[in-house]
């Protein structure tokens, strides 16, 4: 049978073995496996990151990939999901998908024939949280037993999948959110059900306690822009600054899947400080990549 990466859940078996993957690449060892083969990548939505990543990794890895703008193909004037999973399934060998709608995803993983690589949706990253996942095992040498603690908008795709992916990996998660925005219930519990240990409260004086890393993400996810105004004043007091970073571990490091918000989530001074690892994390999206096609053909 196929595999497809649409939720973290999908790699709960194989977490560990993909991140030491991803490390081993990072050193220069692999293959070029994916010879021969091509990638259609289709975006709904803006990117920088998933894109490039991405692309280059098929390079690295002796394969092709294709951007297609969801606004240049046939999808975006009514060709069905199912019709596009099946014509693309005779061309290409591997889909990404960065998405509005989680259905739309599930949908196009359910008629392809091919691997499906969620690039992103309303509900999940998981390609993002596995190179996270990969940078924190990088700086702390270990991912058990961790605490990582999630500023913001607890109801978004990041919150989703480091919920799933910190129970997967045995680490404690904390979100610090308005009541507005606790994270969907499902997910919640499918993370207590993998014995994850997750905490959900509003700002503190001592929200960063005990923390290992401290994350944040944009407060205005693609698609709640019409929200904008609302989400701004609602967050206010969330932005993660000195004050927050000197509440966690001394040696904490703080993370952001970019792009960042100056100002809002995070301040510069922190997301550009010396406790931060933004940019080793938004280069570890190229390593996770491969190491993640690695797992879908083997
Ligand atoms: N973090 C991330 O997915 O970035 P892009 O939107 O630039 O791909
Ligand atoms: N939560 C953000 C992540 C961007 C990579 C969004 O969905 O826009």
């Amino acid at each position: 049978m196929k595999k497809d990466l649409i939720s973290m859940l999908d790699v709960k078996e194989d977490l560990e073995k993909i991140i030491d993957y991803a490390i081993e690449m990072k050193k220069g060892n692999y293959e070029k496996f994916m010879e021969g083969k091509t990638m259609a990548m289709i975006f709904e939505k803006s990117s920088t990151r998933t894109r490039v990543s991405f692309e280059v990794a098929m390079e690295k890895l002796g394969g092709h990939a294709i951007f297609l703008s969801k606004n240049d193909i046939q999808l975006g004037r009514g060709e069905t999901i199912e019709d596009t999973a099946k014509v693309l399934s005779r061309y290409v060998d591997v889909i990404m998908y960065r998405a509005f709608s989680h259905e739309n995803m599930k949908e196009l993983a359910k008629h392809a024939s091919v691997p499906v690589i969620n690039g992103l949706d309303d509900e999940e990253h998981p390609c993002q949280v596995i190179a996270d996942l990969m940078t924190i095992k990088e700086k702390k040498g270990r991912l058990v037993g961790l605490t990582l603690v999630y500023f913001g908008d607890g109801d978004n795709n990041m919150a989703h999948s480091l919920l799933l992916g910190c129970a997967i990996a045995g680490m404690k998660m904390r979100i610090v959110t308005p009541k507005k925005f606790w994270p969907k219930e499902y997910y919640v519990e499918k993370a207590r059900e993998l014995g994850g240990e997750v905490e959900i409260e509003e700002i503190s004086e001592n929200a960063a306690r005990n923390a290992d890393v401290i994350v944040t993400d944009t407060w205005v996810s693609m698609g709640d822009e019409a929200e904008k105004e609302e989400r701004l004043k609602i967050f206010k007091g969330y932005t993660v600054d000195e004050k927050i970073m000197t509440q966690a571990k001394p040696d904490a490091i703080f993370m952001h899947c970019l792009p960042a918000y100056y100002g809002y989530e995070v301040t510069k001074e922190v997301a550009h400080g010396s406790q931060s690892v933004i940019f080793d994390e938004a280069e570890n999206r190229l390593w996770a990549q491969m190491a993640v096609l690695k797992w879908l053909f083997e």
